[in-house]
């Protein structure tokens, strides 16, 4: 209960003030007369806990309450156990610090915790934070991966038993999911998010949040989630990290806000503030986005923190010219807590008594942070994530093991399989394994591991090994590094194949490659890797190419070349398992892309749900748009992916001609698995308001379902399209449906749709 922690750390903080005891205790028999008082007259769970807030608010000095928005990071070089230097212990005392990131351990973080709740005059306890972004110790594939799937429910469990082990080890609070549209393979970060799409991004954000967060976030397990960066971080210039963003409002709403604003309907109590500027307006230090979007249009009630030193960057960004006037920016605007900027906690003291900043943009900060401590049952559980004993039985366990190699199962996208040289038969004479990455096992972890080691991850050539027969022999080569220079391997590896029934080449990115601060201006495979597959082909060997990367690739050599191609990405622990399940027929994969293929960089930004134009192209006529020297289609489009099955569409139907703007309209199509193996389909519906007053994109998902259908199995599954599928944003920037023809388009890919007609009146 509160009042026992911070009425305990009072009495017992060392040395209390006479002045703070008086008002403490004053205040404390105030607090709990008028807790009584209401709860006698049962206050919804969420009117008692402003009460205690407004309680706590009360015996709070200034430099308290910008303690509560001050965030630091712990330290390793303090001793081999202790995370916080005896500073920051001394900072905690004086309730300096409100929350960490990247301290973990049951332990040590209840160490820490005990020095909140027990030595500061408040006892209010930390928040720790992590960026636990595809897994934990069982690493999962990354997210971009993960979207791979289209399953948001296998999404969710993983979420979930990443928090169940975050939280074991101490963590509260995780900087996930991050939830930033990427139309720039370029860009590195694509690789933490869900792609393209903002509908498939909805989809996924919400799933995350309700993983990570749980039922309850009271429940053993639960953490906070992070939706972020707030906001378009993704639509970077070239697709630099960092760089800066012009958009339209419109742009902003319909294609990079929308997965934010999933999250905060599925709940989630944080978000963080991004780096970029939008349009001239830094994203931290900007009100119309924190505050009059997020707040007051989306009702969203938790608290905003900023991305690392985020408001001293301002600074930076021409937008504020001292720190304090950063630091008053970013809070006026709605950025809550100061992620290691030390601004809050350092400038704004002066700041509010120079009446620079008015005090109450403090409070309701603090309020925010409170109402979160709470909420996550800090004050009465404050040593809840403390627990070594459940930390040591939490991690990798076989259940966590067994989602994460289902996981990675579903997320392989099979791009290519002529003449269905794929599944190899188990009883083939001889592999020849080779590549960089097909006896790596620290590049599969891919960016943002966390605490994921290395040894847990299972290798292709593990992977594989377990599954051949034992007559088969295995043969492996390197062939040569992930980006060095050095082709002194190549012809080793050549000669290997050449004593080889089939090559099963696994070749891609290094795992610093992708993630944050790792744009590429260039998306071939680095390194002589594109040698090393010419070299290889020229023996006329058959070739699997497995792919190992953090974003779509220009592959267009090896997509004409090869036999087979298998993009999987980095798939954590569980890799060389699934990749070889998949490989030798024991899954029949079913993931589909999230993000577009482009056939060269000069493409880019390539994205399926793109506009018309005046001109589309059109091939008989120079003067429409489209470039000299490549097509304008994407080497594999947006929800792509084969299977070892067939799957036929037929008979899409619309269940009216004519709706009103008001109404639903159910669209079904009939699917029929026409091959010999049983699979899974991702069914997917597209739409297209073919004239508007504002002009719409030539196709935007709506929907999609995932069937499971046995050999000559038919299903007809059906979507049920709502006005707000149909609606836009129009030029006052209010969501409407206008009457017109839409069509709806059906089909397991992007480009590949059967379509349909209907009417809005
Ligand atoms: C910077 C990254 O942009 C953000 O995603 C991350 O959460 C923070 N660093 C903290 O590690």
């Amino acid at each position: 209960m509160v009042a026992r922690s911070f009425c305990a750390s009072t009495l017992s903080g060392r040395g209390a003030r006479f002045v703070y005891y008086h008002i403490t205790m004053k205040s404390l028999t105030l607090f709990i007369l008028t807790f009584s008082l209401f709860n006698v007259f049962a206050l919804s769970q969420d009117a008692i806990i402003d009460k205690k807030i407004d309680s706590l608010l009360n015996l709070m000095s200034l430099e308290e309450k910008l303690g509560q928005l001050n965030q630091t990071i712990g330290t390793w070089s303090v001793s081999t156990t202790e995370r916080i230097s005896e500073e920051q212990a001394a900072m905690i005392r004086q309730g300096k610090i409100g929350s960490f990131l990247g301290i973990i351990g049951a332990f040590e973080t209840g160490r820490i915790q005990r020095i909140a709740v027990k030595e500061s005059r408040l006892g209010i306890p930390l928040l720790f934070g992590l960026d636990v972004i595809h897994g934990f110790r069982t690493v999962f594939p990354i997210p971009l991966a993960e979207a791979s799937t289209w399953n948001p429910d296998l999404i969710e469990r993983a979420a979930r038993v990443a928090a169940n082990e975050a939280s074991a080890a101490g963590i509260q609070w995780t900087f996930a999911p991050m939830v930033d549209i990427a139309r720039d393979p370029r860009w590195g970060r694509i690789a933490e998010g869900s792609g393209e799409d903002p509908y498939l991004g909805s989809v996924f954000a919400a799933a995350r949040v309700r993983g990570f967060q749980g039922k309850n976030l009271s429940d053993v397990g639960a953490i906070l989630a992070c939706a972020k960066h707030f906001a378009a971080y993704g639509g970077a210039e070239a697709g630099k990290d960092y760089n800066t963003v012009d958009l339209s409002e419109r742009t902003l709403r319909e294609i990079y806000s929308p997965p934010f604003k999933a999250a905060v309907d599925a709940g989630v109590w944080t978000l963080m503030s991004a780096f970029n500027e939008i349009s001239g307006v830094p994203s931290s230090g900007n009100r119309w986005l924190l505050t009059d979007l997020l707040r007051n249009e989306w009702g969203f009630k938790g608290f905003v923190v900023s991305d690392w030193t985020a408001i001293s960057e301002l600074q930076n960004h021409g937008a504020a010219s001292s720190r304090t006037d950063a630091g008053i920016l970013a809070l006026r605007a709605g950025v809550d807590i100061d992620m290691v900027s030390g601004i809050y906690e350092n400038e704004l003291v002066d700041a509010v008594r120079t009446k620079k900043l008015p005090q109450e943009y403090v409070d309701q900060a603090v309020r925010r942070v409170l109402k979160a401590k709470f909420a996550y049952g800090l004050f009465d559980h404050p040593y809840r994530n403390c627990d070594t004993l459940r930390e040591k039985s939490e991690m990798l366990t076989p259940d966590h093991l067994a989602l994460a190699r289902t996981v990675a199962q579903q997320s392989i996208v099979l791009l290519k399989n002529g003449k269905n040289i794929l599944p190899l038969d188990k009883s083939v004479r001889t592999i020849a394994l080779i590549g960089p990455l097909a006896d790596n096992r620290i590049d599969p972890l891919g960016p943002w591991a966390g605490v994921g080691r290395p040894d847990d991850v299972v290798t292709v050539l593990e992977g594989v090994k377990q599954k051949i027969l034992p007559q088969t022999k295995l043969l492996f080569a390197r062939g040569c590094t992930i980006s060095s220079d050095s082709s002194a391997d190549i012809e080793q590896a050549v000669r290997v194949v050449n004593q080889a029934d089939v090559a099963v080449v696994v070749l891609g990115e290094g795992a610093h490659m992708s993630g944050e601060a790792a744009s590429r201006s260039n998306l071939d495979l680095p390194g002589r890797q594109n040698e090393l597959l010419k070299a290889i082909h020229r023996t006329g060997k058959p070739i699997v190419l497995v792919l190992m990367n953090g974003r779509p690739l220009t592959i267009s050599w090896a997509a004409e070349n090869v036999n087979a191609i298998v993009e999987a990405w980095f798939l954590g622990v569980q890799s060389g398992n699934a990749i070889a399940d998949v490989l030798f027929g024991d899954v029949n994969p079913s993931g589909k892309l999230p993000a577009t293929f482009p056939r060269s960089v000069g493409q880019i930004p390539l994205y399926y749900n793109h506009k018309n134009t005046g001109r589309p192209i059109a091939d008989s006529n120079k003067y429409t748009s489209k470039y000299l020297d490549v097509p304008n289609t994407p080497l594999y489009p947006f929800g792509f992916g084969l299977s070892y099955t067939k799957f036929s569409y037929s008979n899409i139907w619309a269940s009216s001609r004519t709706i009103a703007k008001n109404q639903e309209i159910r669209i079904a199509v009939d699917v029929e698995n026409s091959g010999k193996r049983t699979g899974d389909e991702v069914v997917q519906l597209y739409v297209q308001d073919e004239a508007a007053s504002v002009t719409r994109p030539v196709r935007e998902l709506k929907g999609f379902k995932r069937v499971n259908l046995k050999p000559g199995e038919k299903q007809s599954v059906e979507f049920v399209l709502t006005p707000e599928h149909l609606s836009f944003y129009n030029l006052e920037m209010i969501k409407v449906v206008e009457s017109g023809a839409f069509s709806a388009f059906v089909g397991g890919n992007s480009v590949d749709v059967l379509k349909t007609k209907f009417d809005v009146e």
